[in-house]
């Protein structure tokens, strides 16, 4: 099969790296990719947000099934696009159309699915500048800490968590008024605090049936001890010591089989990964967003423990056939230790050297913003630079040997957490 993989981070060189071991593969391009999914197949610089470049390029390699990275490309329609034209529409698709998409793309759309289809929830209300004063008088009445989300996408940083009343009334003010996080805050979802431990669970549906994969959960702190600011994602674990058996069970009957049954009550068709970013109060799973993509960092942990085959998992997402598929996992525990440039989520410098890769032997490297200059090296081009992965028989000894291989990939203004899994340590 000729593949396209849309994307350039870690997580599209961790799925480059799942489909360049398929026995179906002929041909791997990623557009744009990365150097690291450079070695598995070839690059190729489209702009993905041009959609009639992906899809001449599809029909010119005769591409037999494409799979989206990230979720811009889904939310501003791909998969549409691809459906409307005769040829195109006969390459598999793997990511949802715009009405699935949505559920990333909307916090308001997902809240009241949710609340259509009983999926717990914290409890919420959706203001525009047209009900702002009522937005006002809700706020003064809410409980602390009260969470202001921006409805649309705002790159991970549209989610105010506020332990003042003043804060959020100027904030909520700020996103309504001032276009804070742009056409995204045009509508606020105020939202219910929920404390409790967090994970992120992913399924994959193909319209009709789904498959549950492998649970992890991400840190996304910049500072040790989950402190400091909030960042795309520092590192992953999975399995995930307290989403057991009994756990697991509450998650897919209450909220993955409403979910999938829900989305086709309301005729969306849904081919793709559907992330349930989770939260665990006393003992309950409550939804605390969707996606409608895999997680990053977490794929780098997912991805490893999948066992069967991934172009026959896709193609059979795409061909409504998931059910037939029987999903492989591997029992070891994957843990992943994000390096980033020093700085990051704030200004970071680029261009700096990196080395010391070729003496990773037992971890497997997966490149997010790292790029090639002009002599050859392989230099930092982004925060996030790699994610170290490594499968040992348990979360320590993947934690280990993760935190070993950070320490032996040397670039200037190097950080990482080293204390990814923190709460899972029995020596702490
Ligand atoms: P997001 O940017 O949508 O990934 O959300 C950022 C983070 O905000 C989530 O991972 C949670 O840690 C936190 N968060 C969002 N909603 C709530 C909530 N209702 N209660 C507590 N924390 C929340
Ligand atoms: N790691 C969180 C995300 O991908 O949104």
């Amino acid at each position: 099969m000729n593949i396209v993989l849309i994307g350039s981070g870690g997580r599209e060189h961790a799925f480059a790296h799942a489909i360049a071991k398929s026995q179906h593969l002929s041909h791997l391009y990623i557009l744009p990719g990365n150097p690291g999914t450079a070695q598995l197949g070839t690059n190729v610089r489209i702009d993905t947000n041009q959609f009639d470049a992906v899809g001449q390029f599809c029909i010119e390699q005769q591409i037999d099934l494409v799979v989206v990275g990230p979720e811009e490309p889904l939310v501003k329609g791909l998969r549409d696009y691809f459906e409307a034209d005769t040829m195109l529409s006969k390459i598999a698709f793997i990511g949802p159309g715009k009405d699935g998409a949505i559920m990333e793309g909307s916090k308001d759309w997902s809240k009241l699915f949710m609340q259509k289809y009983h999926i717990p929830t914290a409890a919420y209300q959706t203001f525009t500048a047209e009900t702002i004063q009522e937005g006002f008088k809700y706020i003064q009445n809410h409980s602390l800490p009260i969470v202001l989300k921006a409805d649309g996408l705002a790159a991970g940083k549209g989610v105010l968590i506020l332990n003042s009343h003043e804060e959020a009334l100027k904030e909520f003010e700020e996103m309504l008024l001032n276009s804070k996080f742009g056409n995204a805050g045009n509508k606020v979802v105020i939202e219910e605090f929920l404390s409790g431990i967090e994970c992120s669970v992913f399924v994959l549906s193909d319209g009709n049936t789904y498959k549950i994969l492998p649970v992890a959960k991400d840190y996304k702190r910049i500072g040790e001890g989950d402190t400091g600011l909030n960042t795309g994602g520092m590192g992953a674990l999975s399995p995930v010591p307290f989403a057991d058996d009994a756990f697991m069970q509450k998650v897919e009957t209450r909220i993955v089989i409403p979910t999938i049954e829900g989305l086709k009550k309301e005729g969306i068709q849904y081919k793709g990964f559907i992330f349930i970013g989770l939260i665990k109060v006393n003992n309950e799973p409550y939804v605390i967003e969707y996606n409608c993509r895999m997680g990053d960092p977490e794929t780098e942990v997912v991805l490893p423990r999948i066992q069967s085959d991934m172009l026959e998992l896709l193609s059979a997402t795409a061909n409504g056939t998931l059910a037939n598929i029987l999903l492989q996992i591997n029992p070891q525990h994957a843990a992943t230790v994000m390096l980033v440039a020093k700085g990051y989520p704030e200004a970071y410098e680029k261009g700096t050297e990196i080395s010391g890769l070729e003496e990773i032997k037992q971890s497997i490297v997966y490149h997010a913003g790292t790029s090639i200059n002009e002599m050859g090296t392989l230099v930092c081009n982004g925060g996030r630079i790699m994610a170290v992965t490594s499968l040992a028989p348990n979360l320590q000894e993947a934690i280990t040997l993760s935190n070993k291989a950070a320490n032996q990939i040397q670039f200037t203004n190097k950080y990482y957490r080293t204390d990814i899994g923190f709460e899972f340590n029995s020596n702490q």
